[in-house]
């Protein structure tokens, strides 16, 4: 038996200790008592095994036209569409903390869109002016853009429409000239996230033929047809006007076929391979890494971001927390790399 309450006067006396309930002890015969190394924060710092970095982190980040813009995403609290000028202010502060790369999303005003998704591929446009001009200022930040349709179809889709479908070979086409404009542009990596069949092989042969040898390709190789990305969505007035995307993103019941998708992106020639959402598909980024050598890019959209600012806001859990249990489970489950709109919070606290 232990005694309950015999406190020496260096021990602060708790609740527990005066409380009288009397505690019976057994006896274990442990070899092992696993509590041994969670005894301290020392241990448990000395044992852990997966560790967060600033340099895991890739911040995704709204640009559209305009001076002065600053308009917080209502479902994003936190993030928000930018104006370039704008843009630029903020960039200096994700740079400050320590955050390596971000990645380039653009909000397209309506007159601009069309089913072809024209703009995407002006060498003038929104994104490609936004690159030169990070690039000039931040030389060594590193620039990611987004090669996909929606921002710029009249439809909201990753590719051109004919009679309600999604053509494939003829979007490539477009997604091509769109990876081109980025290249020329300064971007480092290029990361086309519609989903259509072959396109990081014509990417990558279109980039090499016109000398972009250096631009890298991060392949959305796993991308589920998620209602996750609603508010993305919202960010960028981007939702589909008709159907879903589900004859292009992947059924999120299947495993196997993400494992087809990243061998083929690997084989056309992809240098870092991405699946999306990231917490509803931790089992997706563990067997990827499991069965590939290149780095593995995991992205907490915009939803998984939504749920847990919503949940905080209520006092219902506590954020920082939840955000750091968050992007270290993605980081344990195997990826290398991690999209989030938490960089600059998980930034400030991990430190640079
Ligand atoms: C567009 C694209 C989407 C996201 C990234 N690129 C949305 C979609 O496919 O509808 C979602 C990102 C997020 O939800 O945070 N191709």
């Amino acid at each position: 038996m232990v005694p309950s309450s015999s406190p020496t006067p260096t021990v602060e006396v708790t609740a527990a200790d005066a409380d009288q309930t009397e505690i019976n002890t057994v006896d274990l015969p442990l070899v092992h008592r696993p509590r041994r190394l969670r005894r301290t924060e020392g241990l448990r710092r000395m044992v852990r095994e997966t560790v967060l970095t600033v340099d895991d982190l890739i911040y995704p980040m709204f640009v559209m036209e305009g001076i002065g813009q600053r308009h917080e995403v209502p479902s994003m609290p936190g993030c928000h569409r930018y104006s370039l000028d704008l843009l630029l202010v903020e960039i200096r502060e994700v740079v400050g903390l320590g955050i390596g790369a971000i990645a380039l999303f653009p909000l397209i005003p309506d007159p601009k869109k069309d089913n072809a998704g024209t703009e995407s591929y002006n060498s003038a446009g929104l994104i490609p002016q936004a690159v030169r001009a990070i690039k000039q200022i931040f030389p060594q930040l590193l620039v990611i853009t987004d090669v996909a349709l929606d921002p710029y179809s009249s439809a909201g889709h990753d590719g051109i429409v004919q009679d309600g479908e999604i053509l494939n070979d003829e979007t490539v086409a477009v997604l091509v000239k769109q990876a081109l404009a980025h290249a020329e542009a300064g971007a480092d990596m290029v990361a086309p996230s519609d989903m259509m069949d072959g396109r990081i092989g014509a990417i990558r042969q279109a980039l090499d033929a016109e000398g972009w040898i250096n631009v890298g390709i991060l392949a959305y190789s796993a991308k589920y047809a998620s209602a996750y990305y609603g508010p993305f969505r919202d960010a960028l007035e981007s939702a589909p006007k008709f159907g879903d995307k589900k004859t292009y993103q992947m059924d999120a019941a299947n495993a196997a076929e993400a494992l087809k998708e990243v061998n083929l992106d690997i084989v056309e020639g992809a240098d870092i391979v991405m699946v999306k959402p990231a917490l509803a598909y931790l089992d997706i980024i563990h067997r990827i890494k499991q069965q590939t050598t290149l780095p593995v890019a995991a992205y907490n959209v915009s939803g998984e971001y939504a749920m847990v600012k919503a949940a905080a806001a209520r006092g219902w859990i506590d954020e920082q927390t939840v955000m750091l249990e968050t992007l270290t489970s993605i980081k344990r489950a195997g990826a290398d790399v991690i999209l989030t709109y938490f960089a600059k919070d998980a930034a400030r606290i991990l430190g640079g």
